[in-house]
């Protein structure tokens, strides 16, 4: 295993390229990424990137196409073809602009997990981490939205605001895996524990949580909060990086089998060939791109 991430780190700096890692990734694809953190610290990253020429994304689809368009002069790769978000599949062009044309007036946030020709549609996007703040800056008081449900139904909780969802019941598979008896018979056993869950868990989740947020928002609560015990609503790759920053606490998954399968399709080897071969280049059409950027920037701009 050393020998490979010797080779891996030998052609890394052969090649000028660095590794921005999920942090859903698997614990030794973190362990050796120059960058572990959501989805919109990692798009932050990528835009900002300047000295190396090769990004290496070890994350899904959408996490990497959002690289390539807010840093079109990088080369992008994407270790495994495979690793596509399935929830970003779930909302087609079609279904936004049927949406758009049963609602005219109502400003079209898309959630970051979809594909690029779907940010095209879109007026401005939004993550985990920023999307009450993006729909509160919004005029409207309807706003289509999409495509997780669970999101949804948060940022209408939190803003008080309309949201129609687009498509009417998109979805994360893994975090539908959650219940909330797994975190009252975890809780029983560590009364103390405070219960952290992901947005995309279902609103039976949020009533049983301490703290709603992405998955950094997740470790700056437990590196702040001062409980020493913390029940865990999201996907196991969060927990190396959860328990690495903080030693001296524990953590528990609200579900064992939470896992996302595309997320760890991304193993050493591939980066390996990834970059050896420098493949999967991540390409998106110039028009899509440009129309794709100005959503992702709007975002920024909030
Ligand atoms: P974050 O925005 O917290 O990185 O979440 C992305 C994601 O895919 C959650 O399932
Ligand atoms: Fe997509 Fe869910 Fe995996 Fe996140 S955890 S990448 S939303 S399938």
């Amino acid at each position: 295993m050393s020998d490979l991430i010797a080779k891996i780190q030998k052609l890394k700096t052969a090649k000028k390229a660095v590794i921005l890692a999920h942090n859903y990734q698997r614990a030794d694809i973190q362990d050796i990424a120059d960058y572990v953190g959501d989805s919109i610290e990692l798009s932050r990253k990528a835009m900002q990137e300047e000295t190396a020429e090769i990004i290496v994304f070890a994350a899904v689809d959408f996490m990497a196409q959002s690289a390539a368009i807010l840093n079109p002069k990088k080369k992008v790769l994407l270790p495994t073809l495979g690793a596509r978000c399935p929830m970003a599949q779930m909302l087609t062009v079609d279904e936004i602009r049927r949406a758009k044309a049963s609602y005219p007036k109502a400003p079209v946030v898309l959630y970051v997990n979809t594909l690029a020709e779907a940010k095209a549609e879109c007026d401005v996007c939004c993550t985990s981490a920023n999307a009450v703040e993006v729909i509160e800056s919004l005029d409207s008081e309807a706003v289509l939205f999409g495509p997780d449900r669970n999101l949804a139904e948060y940022v209408a909780q939190r803003t008080g605001k309309t949201i129609i969802p687009v498509p009417e019941y998109g979805f994360c598979p893994t975090h539908l895996l959650f219940q909330p008896e797994d975190v009252l018979v975890l809780k029983q056993q560590h009364p103390n524990a405070l219960v952290m869950v992901h947005p995309e868990c279902s609103s039976e989740m949020r009533k049983v949580s301490d703290f709603v947020g992405s998955t950094s928002k997740m470790c700056a609560y437990a590196k702040e909060a001062e409980a020493s015990e913390f029940i865990v609503g999201t996907e196991d790759g969060i927990m190396h990086r959860l328990r690495k920053e903080n030693p001296q606490k524990r953590f528990f998954l609200a579900y064992e089998g939470a896992v996302c399968p595309n997320m760890k399709l991304t193993t050493l080897d591939r980066i390996y060939t990834s970059l050896k071969e420098e493949k999967y280049v991540v390409r998106v059409p110039l028009k899509v791109a440009d129309k794709a950027r100005a959503a992702l920037e709007r975002m920024f701009s909030i």
